[in-house]
């Protein structure tokens, strides 16, 4: 399939999505949000692949949505043509998204790199939800996935000013799993996307789907749920060959079921 606003790319197990509207700091109009969704659909859909990689350019990750394609856009137009609801289909991704963060990630691309597993951030990474400024708020989850994953104050520091965090701040805060010189974070994302690509893709679906569920219920919801996806990965040929193979010293063969 043919894209105007992304790059795609299959590397061994990984596909590898570029944003690529540099003449806009990638800013994510419905055409590239589309089309994002359409290439996560087509990964997902690849046996051959195992995680997924999304990244932007050295300069910007992304700078939001695009204000120049809402601003003159109704509270109806809003609704129903309801493109925020493309960011929901990148929450529906199964398998691993890592993504590479470098200089801008601002607004929904922020929201947009919340929705990916991990972030491993350049040293030039500078996150922040700016929407005040526009005289608007977070739309695409970041209210409740940054407060999430920063805390309640700082979340509302970032919301309430549009103050933008450093790649150092937001490791502090949990935001980011890694911080990187920026001529290397695009290959540490590599390798980190590889490594997790050659696990079992059974293992991994459970493994994520675990994880996120801790955001849906309380901890006794959330054991009684992890439990039950454990258990379930005994009936899979995966974890008899990863045990097996663990006893017998040798690297697993996966299968994926
Ligand atoms: N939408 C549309 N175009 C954008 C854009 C955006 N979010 N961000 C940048 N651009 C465009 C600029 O208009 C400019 O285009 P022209 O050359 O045609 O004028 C080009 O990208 C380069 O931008 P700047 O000249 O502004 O670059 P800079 O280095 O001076 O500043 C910046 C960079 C601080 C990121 C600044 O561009 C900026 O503040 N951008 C807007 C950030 C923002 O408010 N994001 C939130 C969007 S709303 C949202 O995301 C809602 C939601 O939750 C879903």
């Amino acid at each position: 399939m043919a894209y105007e606003h992304i790059l795609v790319f299959r590397e061994g197990a990984v596909g590898r999505v570029q944003l690529n509207r540099p003449q806009a700091l990638n800013a994510l109009n419905a055409a590239l949000m589309a089309e994002l969704v359409a290439a996560f659909r087509e990964f997902e859909q690849d046996p051959g692949i195992g995680c997924l990689l999304l990244h932007g350019s050295d300069r910007a990750f992304g700078a939001g949505a695009d204000i120049k394609e809402m601003a003159e856009m109704g509270a109806i137009d809003m609704y129903t043509r309801d493109h925020i609801s493309l960011w929901d289909e990148v929450a529906r991704v199964k398998k691993p998204i890592v993504a590479a963060v470098s200089g801008y990630c601002l607004g929904g691309a922020l929201e947009l790199a919340m929705l990916c597993d991990i972030i491993v951030a350049s040293e030039t990474a500078k996150f922040g939800q700016p929407e005040i400024n526009i005289g608007v708020l977070p739309g695409a989850g970041g209210t409740q996935r940054l407060t999430r994953a920063v805390g309640k104050s700082l979340a509302m520091e970032m919301v309430l000013t549009g103050r933008m965090l450093t790649a150092q701040e937001s490791l502090a805060a949990g935001l980011v799993s890694r911080v990187v010189p920026v001529e290397a974070y695009l290959s540490e994302a590599q390798k980190l996307a590889a490594e997790i690509a050659s696990k079992s893709p059974l293992a991994l679906r459970l493994a994520k789907e675990a994880v996120l569920q801790s955001f849906e219920t309380p901890l006794s919801a959330g054991l009684a749920y992890e439990r039950r996806l454990f258990a379930l990965a005994f009936a899979s040929e995966d974890q008899k060959e990863g045990m097996q193979a663990f006893a017998e010293k040798r690297q697993p063969q996966w299968k994926g079921r």
